[in-house]
């Protein structure tokens, strides 16, 4: 069964209490269950992971890259900082789309910049939950 790695970075496990007048109701559980959802219709599996520290993000890239043929990641702030997790994914050859529930360009003007989007096939930004859904379909189409 094919393998997409999902990556949710800092503060997410915030998510349904952290801003939700930016962010949403939904839990960081809610949305994983919906790419659960998909991904059992798909027939894919998931590796799902949470972290509020660069370096685990970094290590979970170079230990899943190998085996899964797609990531889905939402960076989090490190989208505006990173340049650690931009060269990860520059130097693996996993498929990744990058993922932002608010849209980054209507706010402020920090985070206006990725660092990751160069490394990426694609950005979405402002779709809220759904952003994850879609990327999800696109990764398990592609193959
Ligand atoms: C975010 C946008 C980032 O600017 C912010 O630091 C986040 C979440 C989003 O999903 O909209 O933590 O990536």
């Amino acid at each position: 069964m094919k393998k997409i790695l999902i990556i949710h970075g800092p503060n997410l496990n915030q998510l349904g209490k952290r801003e939700p007048d930016i962010y949403g109701t939904d839990t960081l559980d809610d949305i994983n269950q919906q790419l659960q959802a998909i991904a059992q219709a798909e027939s894919v599996s998931l590796t799902i992971l949470q972290s509020n520290h660069e370096g685990d993000i970094v290590d979970a890239i170079h230990v899943h890259e190998q085996d899964h043929v797609g990531l889905v990641i939402n960076p989090a702030a490190f989208t505006h900082t990173s340049i650690a997790i931009r060269d990860a994914l520059a130097a693996a050859s996993i498929p990744t789309v990058e993922v932002h529930l608010s849209n980054i360009y209507q706010r402020e003007a920090f985070r206006h910049h990725s660092y990751i989007s160069s490394v990426c096939v694609g950005q979405i930004s402002g779709l809220g939950a759904y952003g994850y859904a879609a990327a999800l379909r696109y990764l398990c189409a592609r193959d």
